[in-house]
Formats: C-alpha cells, sequence, structure tokens
C-alpha cells in the first residue's frame, strides 16, 4: 500500500469528468487500497479518484460507522434535504454550509465485479453525493449555500 499525493483546488484535473472503469482488476483493487491509506492519514471521510490524479470512477468513504467503496456509481435516487458544514482533502482551510439529498440510492459494482444497490441516508449519503461530484468535477462550492468566514472557521477548530 503507499500513500499518494492529494490534488489541491487549482489543479484542474478536478474539474475534469471521471472515466468509467471497464473492470476491476489488480490496479483497481490497489488504487481502492491506497486511496483508502491516503484517506486515513489525511483525517478525511471520502476520497475520489481523481483527487489522487487518476480519472476513474472509483470512491472510498469511511464515515467511522460504515466503510463504502464505489465503482462506477450511478445516482438511482435521492430524496429529502439536509444543510450541513462541508469540506474537502483538496479544499484544505475552505468550509461551507451546504444543501444535499438526506437520502440516496446508488448502484454500484463490488471488488467482485457485481452490480449492487446501496441505500445511505444523513451524513453517509451526503458523502457519496460529494464524492460524485468529484466524479463530474465539481467542487463542493460551487453550490454551496455560502462559505464560512475565517473567523466562523475558528470556532470550529
Ligand atoms: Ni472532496
Amino acid at each position: 500500500m503507499a500513500i499518494l499525493n492529494i490534488v489541491k483546488d487549482g489543479d484542474e484535473i478536478l474539474r475534469k469528468r471521471s472515466r468509467e472503469i471497464s473492470a476491476v482488476d489488480e490496479k483497481i483493487l490497489t488504487l481502492l487500497e491506497d486511496m483508502k491509506e491516503t484517506m486515513h492519514k489525511a483525517g478525511g471521510v471520502g476520497l475520489a479518484a481523481v483527487q489522487v490524479g487518476k480519472l476513474k470512477r472509483v470512491i472510498v468513504i469511511d464515515i467511522g460507522t460504515e466503510e463504502l467503496e464505489l465503482i462506477n456509481p450511478k445516482m438511482l435516487k435521492m430524496s429529502g434535504s439536509q444543510e450541513s458544514l462541508e469540506g474537502c482533502l483538496s479544499c484544505p482551510d475552505r468550509w461551507g454550509i451546504t444543501r444535499r439529498p438526506l437520502r440516496v440510492e446508488v448502484e454500484t459494482l463490488t471488488r467482485e465485479g457485481k452490480t449492487v444497490r446501496k441505500k445511505a441516508e444523513g451524513f453517509l449519503a451526503k458523502a457519496i453525493c460529494h464524492e460524485m461530484d468529484h466524479l463530474e468535477g465539481k467542487l463542493f462550492y460551487d453550490e454551496a449555500l455560502r462559505m464560512l468566514t475565517p473567523e466562523e472557521m475558528k470556532e470550529y477548530e
């Protein structure tokens, strides 16, 4: 396993659309493990492959209570709404209030190449939406309701 470099906002790769992968091979499995290690080391709850410089539709999420791998994910359903604080490993020191769906249902490939459905709500639903936006070249602040001021950020430290 390896710790990968996290691409920071300003690098144009973050604005590109990631591509579907054709098969879950050894390279993808290694990428998943490296991404998890990188995310944990950085103290994040989610990471998309583009954030380590790979334009592939691969995501890892670990919200502490639940861990998830998404490969070629598709959004099937979204409902409800939640407003909460959001940040991104690629956007250090930037936090904003976003509005996200409260519940989502996604379709994803598993490591074994099986197509499965996954329902999520609350914080996990937010994380899934955030990471899936990365696959389209979007960043959380693009549609944030508002960004925190430096004074407000001090309160969260
Ligand atoms: Ni992010």
